[in-house]
């Protein structure tokens, strides 16, 4: 499974880029929000960090304007995924766009038929929200499932990125219910690394190691 950082914050795409883990970058607009920046630039700026596909959020809502919206974003970088919420205007967009060679993210996806819609439209990437589910009472993961079976059914070339991942065992859950990719907010990625076994046995082993002569 790929593994996407789920943010727009530079220091965290640098830490997880020096990690060597990660594949590609989401963003979306309360991310950039959160991040006050200028929109292009901040996507740029990313693109130097990571060489892997970027998602750049359209915020327009009839189909004509989506389409011109992702020509311009696409316009910026060649490794920009354009992502568009899923919606009847934003599937007849996405049919467009993809078929001019553009990327689409199809994002806010919350149900199996959503993302059956999406990848039949030309969606590269589906990103349905577990965490949002799950809130809302519902079996995020099950979805995820569901997505991943009806892809490989149908023998559909879309893949299925996992998105609003709220802790580590989501990532698991992810990749074992074929989930293509997992986007991570950092806070979640940064968690993974830690067990309190390895701390423990680094301890040991260090005390360890003062009771002979270093090479
Ligand atoms: C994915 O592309 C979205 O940016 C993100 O995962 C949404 O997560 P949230 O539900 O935590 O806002």
């Amino acid at each position: 499974m790929k593994i996407f950082l789920d943010t727009a914050n530079i220091e965290d795409i640098k830490r997880g880029a020096a990690m060597g883990v990660l594949d590609g970058i989401t963003t979306n607009p309360s991310l950039l929000a959160k991040e006050g920046v200028e929109y292009k630039e901040r996507v740029l700026e990313i693109a130097k960090i990571v060489d892997g596909p970027i998602s750049a959020e359209c915020i327009s809502e009839t189909t004509e304007e989506l389409i011109a919206e992702a020509f311009r974003i696409a316009e910026w970088h060649e490794n920009i995924v354009v992502k568009i919420p899923f919606t009847e205007a934003g599937l007849a967009a996405t049919n467009q766009i993809t078929s001019e060679g553009i990327k689409v993210n199809t994002t806010l996806i919350f149900s199996p038929n959503q993302a059956l819609l999406a990848a039949k439209a030309g969606s590269t990437y589906v990103s349905p929200f577990i965490g949002r589910l799950n809130d809302a009472g519902h079996d995020g993961m099950e979805v995820i499932r569901e997505i991943a079976d009806i892809f490989n059914q149908s023998e559909l070339e879309t893949e299925v990125l996992t998105a609003s991942i709220r802790n580590p065992r989501d990532v698991i859950d992810a990749a074992l219910s074929g989930s293509h990719i997992a986007t991570i907010p950092p806070n979640v990625l940064f968690n993974m690394i830690n067990h309190p076994l390895t701390d423990k046995g680094i301890d040991l082993f260090l005390a360890d190691a003062k009771k002979y002569s270093p090479v």
